[in-house]
């Protein structure tokens, strides 16, 4: 997710603003991602699935299961979930995302319940309501406390209930940005891997692209956390959670850095000669039963 530039965010007053800062940038972008190419919206309007192979495979069949979707946009692979057969809450901190849910819903007469909330702040009104918590690709930048994350999930999933995400590889996140990756030399990193608690924040200067739309400069700053694997992975375990599968892959969704090339399955690797890295991973755990 990251832009091309960072400063760090000194001052703690910042720090406090991050969680509406973050929210105003997601409201401006909701409709410039939904009418972009990246997110093949009208390829669903038709009845094409947009949920990544790989997911749906990791996920396993969801027909007749109740799922919360976490940071959920303007609910895309949420109304992809309901058509496979889940019955699906999406939850997002933006407003405009959950508004462009609803309407997507009622448009394309597919049911899914949409409800505003920050996933750190969603108290007791999902306890143990749900049979899969699914969260995916872009989402844990954002969240600037996984320990707290980590019992959101455990406390929305029903015993025996399970937890599923697929998301950037922070190895991949480290990647410097200002040159294209052609070899193996230039797969240095200029962001860090262990995240202090503190986001890093990233100011509009007028030539960063938006990942879903290169012709879009968002006016607002934005603040993003930094985690290593071990933090993701000790958050659910210390929520109570059990891990079932951790997997790494030498892909990403999209061209993340410069240099990387698509292959025939529509996702983006290193090219050939660049020593091969994780650039995203997987986890799936599940709450016991009681
Ligand atoms: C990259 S997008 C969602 C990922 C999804 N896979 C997608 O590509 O549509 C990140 C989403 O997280 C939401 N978000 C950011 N911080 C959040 C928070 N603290 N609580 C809930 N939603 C949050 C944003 O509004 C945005 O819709």
């Amino acid at each position: 997710m990251a832009p091309g530039r960072r400063h760090d965010a000194a001052a703690i007053d910042r720090f406090r603003d991050a969680y509406a800062h973050n929210k105003a940038f997601w409201d401006e972008v909701t409709p410039i991602h939904a009418a972009s190419d990246y997110y093949r919206l009208d390829q669903f309007r038709r009845g094409e699935d947009v949920l990544h192979d790989f997911i749906v495979e990791e996920v396993g069949d969801v027909s007749g299961l109740s799922m919360l979707h976490l940071q959920c946009h303007f609910g895309l692979d949420t109304l992809n979930w309901a058509r496979k057969g889940a019955e699906v809450t999406g939850v997002d901190i933006s407003g405009a995302s959950i508004e462009r849910a609803r309407e997507l819903s009622t448009d394309l007469n597919i049911p899914a319940s949409f409800v505003q909330a920050n996933v750190l702040k969603m108290g007791d009104r999902f306890d143990a309501a749900f049979d899969r918590v699914f969260t995916s690709i872009g989402a844990l930048c954002w969240i600037g406390d996984l320990e707290k994350w980590g019992r959101a999930i455990a406390r929305a999933l029903k015993p025996g209930g399970v937890f599923y995400i697929a998301e950037f590889h922070p190895v991949m996140d480290t990647l410097q940005q200002s040159m294209p990756i052609t070899e193996s030399s230039a797969a240095y990193p200029g962001y860090p891997y262990f995240g202090d608690g503190i986001p890093l924040r990233f100011d509009p200067e007028g030539d960063d692209s938006d990942y879903a739309e290169a012709s879009f400069t968002s006016e607002e700053t934005t603040f993003e956390w930094f985690h290593p694997i071990s933090e993701v992975i000790g958050a659910l375990i210390d929520a109570g959670l059990v891990l079932e599968r951790f997997l790494e892959h030498p892909f990403v969704t999209y061209k993340a850095r410069q240099g990387m090339v698509q292959s025939e399955d529509g996702l983006w690797r290193l090219p050939p000669g660049v020593v091969p890295l994780p650039l995203m991973f997987s986890i799936t755990t599940a709450k016991p039963n009681a």
